[in-house]
Order: structure tokens, then C-alpha cells, then sequence
């Protein structure tokens, strides 16, 4: 049972690329109203688009005979929804949870808890949806560490059923009891996480997706033959590179290289030459129209 005062209905998000995005759609389909947080006009418009895009797939598979229901569900959906471009611009006194979806960048993430640490109401919950740093890590040296947890959505948002729900050393039962039933509010299956590096998906993930790559720089399959294989032998819906290229190389290098810097020692999270090659050539995956493979 949650207690009325941690019920989530006021949420700001931060961050208007691909997980920022999905979350705020999922996030006003459930009713919720939601500030996103972006940081110029240009990429608060081109989030709009790219949620009012979501919405109109989501409103044709639930009202596919009707055109005049399927615009109702967008409208009603995009009602809830607000955009700014500064922290300052937002009412934080009304906000019962704050989402960081912005680049993973530990000291950008810290820096961004600390300024709104100093702007919110006491009640105020704080999440992160990192793939890869400890919350620990992130929250360090904010003096309200009972009101923080970690929410990982999984990309593409709208279509994943999972959030993993992480639980730092401070975090209240009160507040983890709140998000678990936001995530519930938003169609999500929500399980339970420690503070552990990549929580429970990454952590198997991330070391096979590298190891794929591995396997290329060595020579001993194509991409294309590795991501087909995957697919009919395991049943997962996409190959290791097609699933690299979705979440986005720039994002995988981030983890990678945290990993690395942190773990030295270990072969696992050794970094991969070709994605570092991408990277340094723009070629982030299907956000910029190529990274592995050609998107048009
Ligand atoms: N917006 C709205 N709805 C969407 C959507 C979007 N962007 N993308 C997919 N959907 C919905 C569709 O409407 C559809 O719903 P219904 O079944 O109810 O009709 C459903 O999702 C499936 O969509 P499609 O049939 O169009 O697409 P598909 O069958 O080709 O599947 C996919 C697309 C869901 C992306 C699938 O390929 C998939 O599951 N890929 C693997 C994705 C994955 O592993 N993600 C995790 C990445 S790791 C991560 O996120 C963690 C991290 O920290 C890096
Ligand atoms: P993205 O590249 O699509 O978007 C990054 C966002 O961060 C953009 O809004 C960008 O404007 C903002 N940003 C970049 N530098 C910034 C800075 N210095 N200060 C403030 N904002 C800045 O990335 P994404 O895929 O949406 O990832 C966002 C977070 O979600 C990361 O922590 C990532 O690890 C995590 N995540 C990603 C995936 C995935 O598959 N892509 C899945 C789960 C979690």
C-alpha cells in the first residue's frame, strides 16, 4: 500500500534523447503529467515529434477502426505534457518524482542531482536511469540519499515490459514501495535490484554484446552471419549488432569505458576498437542513420 503522500502524479524527466523520450510516453498514456527537461528549444520540439510519433502507433493498435478515437488518445495523451529548457522554468515545489535520462557521464549526473537537490520540495523522489554506474556513485555526495533510486526503463520504452527498480543502501522502503507501483502505473513489470555495476540485464548483456564484437576483430564470423545466427538459434528478436547499433554505440562506449576504468584488470570489458572506430566517426548506431549496419 502506497502512503497518499509518495503518490506519483507530477513528474519531470531530464533528458530529451532516446530513453528521456520513451519514458515521458509511456508516462502521459498512464495519465501522468510531465515536465521533460531539454536543453534547447530545438531538441524539446524534435522530442514532441518524436513522442506524438509514438503515440500515434500506440493509438492505432489499440483503436485500429477508428480515426476519430485514435486522435483523442494523442490529444489526450500530449495534454499531460509539458516541455522546458532550464531547471529554472520548472515548478519543482509540484514534483513528486524527477527522472535523469541524460548522457552517461558520471559527473554530468552528479552535477545534475546537486542542482536539483537545492530546487525541490522535501518529498521530492530522485531516480536515475543509468545503465552502469553504482547509484552510489551517482548520489555520493547528495544529503538526501533515502529519497534515490534507480529506475532502468529498457529501450525502445514504449515496447519493453521491463524496469529494473534499484535499491540504493539509503533508499526508504517508503520511496522504493512509491516507484514500484509508478512502474506498475505504467504497464511495466518492475523487478527488484541491488546496487551492483549493471544491475542484473547489463551485467549479463553487455559482456556478450562485447564478446561479438571480439569475435569480429578476430575474424572469426561477419556481422551479418553472428546477428542471423543469434536470431534463429536463440529466438532473440534482434542480433548483437542490430541490438548495438538500437541502444546507441555512443551510450555502449560510455559503459564500456567505465567498466574498463574501473576494472582495469579484467578482460571482460577490454574496449573494442571497431565501436571506438564508429564512434570517432559519428556513426553513433540507428539514431544517426548508420553504425554497424545502414539505416535510411
Ligand atoms: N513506440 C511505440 N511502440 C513501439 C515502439 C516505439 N518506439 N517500438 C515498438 N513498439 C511496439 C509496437 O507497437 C508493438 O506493440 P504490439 O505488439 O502491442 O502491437 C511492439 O512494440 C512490437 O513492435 P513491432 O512489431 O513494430 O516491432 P518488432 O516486432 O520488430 O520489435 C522491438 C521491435 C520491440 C524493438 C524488438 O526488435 C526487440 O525487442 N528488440 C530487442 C530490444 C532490446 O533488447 N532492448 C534492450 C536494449 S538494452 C537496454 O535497453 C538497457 C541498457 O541500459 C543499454
Ligand atoms: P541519448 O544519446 O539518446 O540522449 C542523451 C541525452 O542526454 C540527450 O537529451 C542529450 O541532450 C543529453 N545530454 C548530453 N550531454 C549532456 C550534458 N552534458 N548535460 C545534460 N544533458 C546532456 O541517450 P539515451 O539512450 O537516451 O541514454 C540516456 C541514459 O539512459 C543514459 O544514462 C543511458 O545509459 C541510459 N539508458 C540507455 C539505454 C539505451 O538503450 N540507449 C537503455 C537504458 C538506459
Amino acid at each position: 500500500m502506497v502512503n497518499e503522500s509518495l503518490k506519483i502524479q507530477n513528474v519531470v524527466i531530464v533528458g530529451t534523447g532516446l530513453m528521456g523520450s520513451g519514458i515521458a510516453q509511456v508516462a502521459i498514456e498512464s495519465g501522468v503529467n510531465v515536465i521533460v527537461v531539454g536543453r534547447t528549444q530545438e531538441k524539446c520540439i524534435a522530442t514532441k515529434t518524436k513522442i506524438s510519433t509514438g503515440l500515434a502507433r500506440s493509438a492505432k493498435r489499440k483503436f485500429a477502426d477508428s480515426a476519430e478515437n485514435q486522435s483523442q488518445y494523442v490529444e489526450a495523451a500530449l495534454s499531460n505534457l509539458k516541455f522546458a529548457t532550464e531547471l529554472a522554468d520548472v515548478n519543482f515545489s509540484e514534483s513528486d518524482l524527477v527522472i535523469e535520462a541524460i548522457v552517461e557521464n558520471l559527473k554530468v549526473k552528479q552535477k545534475l542531482f546537486s542542482d536539483i537537490e537545492k530546487v525541490v520540495s522535501k518529498k521530492c523522489i530522485f531516480a536515475t536511469n543509468t545503465s552502469s554506474f553504482q547509484l552510489k556513485d551517482i548520489s555520493s555526495k547528495l544529503s538526501r540519499q533515502d529519497n534515490f533510486a534507480g529506475l532502468h526503463f529498457f529501450n525502445p520504452v514504449p515496447a519493453m515490459k521491463l524496469v529494473e527498480l534499484v535499491r540504493g543502501d539509503e533508499t526508504s522502503e517508503e520511496v522504493y514501495n512509491a516507484l514500484f507501483s509508478f512502474c506498475q502505473r505504467l504497464g511495466k513489470t518492475p523487478v527488484r535490484c541491488k546496487d551492483t555495476p549493471g544491475f542484473i540485464v547489463n551485467r549479463l548483456l553487455i559482456p556478450n554484446l562485447l564478446d561479438a564484437m571480439k569475435m569480429v576483430e578476430r575474424g572469426d564470423a561477419e556481422i551479418s552471419d553472428i546477428d542471423t545466427a543469434t536470431k534463429l538459434g536463440t529466438g532473440y528478436p534482434m542480433g548483437p549488432f542490430e541490438l548495438l547499433d538500437y541502444i546507441g554505440l555512443d551510450t555502449m562506449k560510455f559503459i564500456v569505458d567505465g567498466w574498463h576504468q574501473r576494472n582495469p584488470e579484467d578482460d571482460k570489458f577490454a574496449p573494442c576498437e571497431m565501436m571506438d572506430k564508429l564512434v570517432s566517426e559519428g556513426k553513433l548506431g540507428k539514431k544517426t542513420g548508420e553504425g554497424f549496419l545502414k539505416y535510411n
